[in-house]
């Protein structure tokens, strides 16, 4: 497929099919990740491939979204924090550009596959993995053969709006998507910090529901 279209033919995919997918074809497309531009070029990217159920469950339970359980694939994506540079946290935009190429790769492949960041906290999942201290958990990468043709997401603002020239302006200021932003963090962080068991009883299904029923791919 012609880079363009590729890249305007990409979706985030939630939903696969059962068909497995080539555990070869994965890591080519984990190394075309890594073709990715990296700060100081120090390539210091780390992939877990997630096969097993098992451990998909025990994120989940940790705190992960339930959209990783039926996914084939999950990568988790990790990268070496060790910089210096955090003024503008080039490591996690080290890692992103990979996982964008991965993203492409993917679609390019007949793949669907979704960025997730609606993950346990850091430290919960670096004891899960038993992930050395100078690894940042980035993201997780859900993969597998999508169900059904994605829908098309149209871009929410005209280019002129999105581009200014030599200097800042735009006519329409970009208004926070997030309603009750302040409420909403205060909510996210007890709900992150609150215990499994609890989370299990109380939280899980109704909070997962909804986030993932907001979402048409
Ligand atoms: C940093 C980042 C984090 C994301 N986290 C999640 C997530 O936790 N769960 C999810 O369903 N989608 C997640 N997404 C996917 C976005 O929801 C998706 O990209 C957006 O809705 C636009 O849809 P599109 O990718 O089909 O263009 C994430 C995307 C990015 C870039």
């Amino acid at each position: 497929m012609e880079l363009e279209n590729l890249i305007k033919t990409r979706r985030s995919i939630r939903n696969f099919t059962n068909q497995p997918v080539d555990l070869e074809l994965v890591k080519k497309i984990i190394e075309l990740g890594t073709h990715a531009p990296s700060a100081c070029n120090i390539q210091g990217w780390h992939f877990i491939i997630i096969k097993d159920q098992k451990i998909k469950d025990e994120m989940i339970d940790l705190g992960s979204s339930i959209i990783i359980k039926n996914a084939p694939i999950g990568i988790l994506v990790l990268y070496d924090q060790r910089t210096k540079n955090t003024e503008y946290q080039d490591h996690i935009q080290s890692a992103a550009a990979a996982i964008q190429n991965i993203l492409l790769s993917a679609h390019a492949h007949n793949l669907g596959a979704c960025w997730v960041c609606h993950l346990p906290l850091k430290e919960k999942l670096k004891k899960l993995f038993k992930i050395e201290k100078y690894l940042d958990p980035i993201a997780y990468i859900i993969m597998g053969y999508p169900q059904r043709e994605p829908y098309q997401v149209k871009r929410k603002y005209q280019l002129e709006e999105m581009i200014s020239i030599d200097k800042f302006y735009r006519k329409t200021p970009l208004q926070s998507t997030e309603k009750l932003l302040t409420l909403k963090k205060s909510l996210y962080k007890i709900y992150r910090h609150t215990p499994t068991w609890l989370k299990k009883l109380f939280f899980n299904k109704l909070i997962d529901k909804k986030f993932v029923k907001k979402f048409k791919n």
